[in-house]
């Protein structure tokens, strides 16, 4: 198997038998997401012969439907599950369906029935791919018809995000779902955590003791963190609408990803110690007083514009977007982490849809040797930097000066790449490695109650000065011209990464 995409998950922990539970199962993140993700893992034989995979659905579909649309899903997202008839016979086996309304104790009890169907212990994970206002009602039935027991097998719930929309909203959930399940039984999904290149950065921070003199304020100019999109808010709107790129990117996925960067190590990689590590960087954020949002964060929204060849509608065009909407599809933010090892150096955080490109990454950008004894520019050689590239093309890069060969002292840039093609290994998506970890009971890639909340509170200022704006600045779709963009960068070295598709990617 040398070579193949899943080589690596051989040899992976292989988890106690399971029902997983889909909430939702009718939905897009059911279809796109969690099935080829159960499906990848069935491949594997991650999923234990006992593992059963039972869809919870309101309309009335037969089981026979519910084979039938896994299969359809399926060849479209990963067809390869399919394409051969024993290894699809043995998925469509594990498949099982609950009917009813998500308010119907009935329904529960259907469910209780199906999870022990093969009588004895039973683990239960339950995936709420659910709209959010529906969680506690899930919850509740689930405790009243003793399903967060777990007297006979453990029992976790998979929560998606939005997490909130504010500090008061996820105080909120939290509380509710902890009045039915304990915080252990909690397993908050962001998907940034499970990508390999994020937590590739912890083990080449914690396993390569070069890294950690260099890793703070001493040698290090400053940290970009960019997630740059293509696409636009495809067809979720009323979503998109309420949150804008700011709640949905910056809150959630990009502030867990510099949690990991700037922490300390930690005592263990246990679950709590790691989130321990990850909170006391969120407590140590330097608070954002309402004068200073508009020096720091900067929002904007696309106008139309193209991407690539395909002319693009401007966001107030969307369908089911408001003419007047001033919802942000493009934020950047400049934080600073108020300790020891990090005072002074700016973290810079931004994101966007229909930007040129789809690039994400992590950038260390090193300080300047202090003395200059070679004549540096831009072009020839600049700031060393500490790529981590979340995607496309996942990796690692270094990027040093070296000389020109030949008899003049010229420079030029060179990088030392590491992506993970030429490692030579095989990448799980970010939901296969999650809900392995679920099932695994390991919990330190999702989040705690108290960072999602901590989270909320830091960036409660910036979301309070933009919900007062009625006016909002504009980008041509496919360009990174945003108003004030640059600014955020002014007492950094090196200006912003391009993020545009080259040759380095
Ligand atoms: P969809 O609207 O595509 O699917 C929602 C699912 O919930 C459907 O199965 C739907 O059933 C069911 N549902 C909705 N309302 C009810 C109800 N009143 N009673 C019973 N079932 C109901 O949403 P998504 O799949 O996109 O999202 C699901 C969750 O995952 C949301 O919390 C979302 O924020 C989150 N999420 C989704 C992502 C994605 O990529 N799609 C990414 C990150 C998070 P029916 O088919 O009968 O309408
Ligand atoms: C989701 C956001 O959480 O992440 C989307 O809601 C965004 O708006 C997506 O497009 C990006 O994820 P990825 O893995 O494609 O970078």
């Amino acid at each position: 198997m040398a070579g193949d995409k899943f080589a690596s998950l051989i040899g992976s922990e292989r988890p106690e038998a399971t029902n997983i539970v889909i909430f939702g199962a009718s939905g897009d993140l059911s279809k796109r997401k969690l099935l080829p993700a159960l499906a990848h893992m069935h491949r594997w034989n991650l999923l234990g012969s006992h593992s059963r995979i039972i869809g919870v659905v309101r309309s009335k579909w037969t089981r026979s439907h519910w084979v039938n649309y896994v299969h359809d899903q399926l060849l479209h997202y990963f067809p390869e599950a399919v394409m051969n008839p024993p290894s699809w016979r043995r998925i469509a086996d594990k498949l099982d369906l609950v009917v009813g309304d998500l308010t119907d104790p009935n329904m529960y009890q259907d469910l209780a029935k199906a999870l022990h169907a093969d009588g004895g212990k039973t683990n239960a994970l339950y995936y709420l791919a659910i709209p959010p206002s529906w969680y506690e009602v899930v919850c509740k039935n689930l405790k009243d018809a003793g399903l967060s027991d777990e007297s006979d097998g453990f029992r976790r719930i998979v929560v998606e995000k939005p997490f909130g929309m504010d500090l008061a909203s996820a105080k909120d959930l939290n509380d509710k779902l902890q009045t039915y399940f304990d915080e252990s039984q909690i397993y908050r999904i962001d998907h940034y955590l499970g990508k390999e290149a994020v937590q590739n950065l912890m083990v080449f921070r914690f396993a390569n003791a070069v890294l950690e003199p260099l890793w703070n304020r001493n040698y290090i100019d400053h940290i970009q963190i960019s997630v740059s999109e293509s696409l636009g808010i495809g067809y979720r709107a009323g979503y998109y609408e309420n949150s804008g790129a700011f709640r949905d990117m910056i809150q959630s996925h990009l502030m867990q990803v510099m949690a990991l960067v700037a922490m300390e190590p930690p005592i263990s990689l246990d679950a709590n110690d790691v989130r321990d590590e990850k909170m006391k960087v969120l407590r140590s954020m330097r608070e954002i007083k309402p004068e200073d949002v508009k020096d720091i964060a900067v929002r904007a929204q696309y106008a139309k514009g193209k991407v690539g060849d395909e002319t693009v509608a401007a966001y107030r065009d969307e369908k089911n977007v408001a003419d007047d909407s001033c919802t942000e599809t493009f934020a950047a933010v400049k934080f600073y982490i108020d300790n020891w090892r990090w005072q002074g150096v700016p973290f810079v955080l931004r994101t966007g849809k229909r930007l040129p490109d789809r690039v994400s990454e992590i950038c260390i950008r090193f300080k300047e040797s202090p003395q200059k004894l070679f004549d540096l520019d831009h072009d020839n050689g600049r700031n060393n930097e500490l790529i981590f590239r979340l995607q496309p093309d996942e990796g690692m890069q270094l990027t040093m000066t070296a000389k020109q060969p030949g008899l003049s002292t010229e420079l030029r840039g060179v990088k030392l790449d590491a992506s993970y093609g030429i490692v030579g290994s095989g990448m799980p998506e970010a939901y296969e490695t999650l809900l392995h970890d679920v099932m695994l009971g390991e919990a330190g890639l999702f989040s705690r109650a108290d960072e999602v909340e901590e989270s909320w509170a830091i960036v409660a200022p910036i979301m309070d000065a933009w919900a007062k704006e009625t006016d909002i600045a504009t980008y041509p779709a496919g360009t990174l011209d945003i108003l004030g963009m640059d600014a955020l960068l002014d007492e950094c070295e090196g200006g912003w990464r391009d993020l545009r598709l080259c040759d380095d990617y």
